[in-house]
């Protein structure tokens, strides 16, 4: 016989006994996973994930909380102080818009603290930007002043971390630059 016949001859009974060894039709499995959500429920995950801060996700617990923020607005401060003294209201006017954006970002992932953060920014940085424009160092001063006596009086009642409040931290006028590579003359 030659090869190629045995080798087909091999193969169908092969075919055979498999077929013979098939039982009967077993019962239907349980249903399997669901699908993954449709275009418009996935553009709707994504963008809560994106959106709405989830400490859990590596992603947000990374992100910058309220504390690196307060050392922002720290800075602002400073440089608005001795921006303010020099008559250098651009600077002011800008420090003040960083106020603004530094409690952007913190109520985003600390949205617990946004009422708070908000009542003090808002008017800290409205009366700040006013006072700019009209070149006025009293009221610059004055709404100074006013927004330090703010980070204190939130200091007494909020805690972070291992603190159950911030007391400890007094803000005060400054009295040296924290950068000495700012010319602040206008
Ligand atoms: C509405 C409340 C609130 C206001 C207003 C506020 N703070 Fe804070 N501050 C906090 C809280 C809460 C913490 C602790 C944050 C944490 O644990 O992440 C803090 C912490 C700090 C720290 C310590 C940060 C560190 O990492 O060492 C400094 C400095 C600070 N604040 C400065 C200021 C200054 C300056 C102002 C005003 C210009 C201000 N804060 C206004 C609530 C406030």
């Amino acid at each position: 016989m030659k090869k190629i016949s045995l080798v087909v001859i091999l193969l169908l009974a092969g075919i055979l006994v498999l077929s013979a060894c098939a039982g009967p039709a077993g019962t239907q499995g349980p249903a399997g996973p669901t699908g993954p959500p449709g275009p418009a429920g996935a553009a709707a995950d994504v963008s809560k994930l994106f959106n709405e801060a989830d400490t859990k996700l590596g992603l947000w617990a990374a992100q910058p909380g309220t504390a690196p923020r307060m050392l922002e607005l720290s800075t602002h401060f400073n440089i608005m102080w001795f921006a303010a003294q020099a008559g250098n209201w651009d600077v002011v006017t800008f420090e003040a818009y960083r106020v603004d954006e530094t409690v952007k970002a913190n109520v985003i992932v600390r949205p617990g603290r946004k009422a708070a953060l908000e009542a003090w920014s808002k008017p800290t940085v409205a009366t700040i930007q006013q006072a700019a424009k009209d070149k006025n160092l009293a009221s610059f001063e004055k709404a100074y002043d006013t927004a330090v006596a703010g980070c204190n009086a939130c200091h007494t009642v909020m805690g972070g971390g291992p603190l159950a409040n911030m007391k400890a931290y007094k803000i005060t006028r400054p009295t040296a630059p924290m950068f000495s590579n700012i010319d602040f003359k206008p």
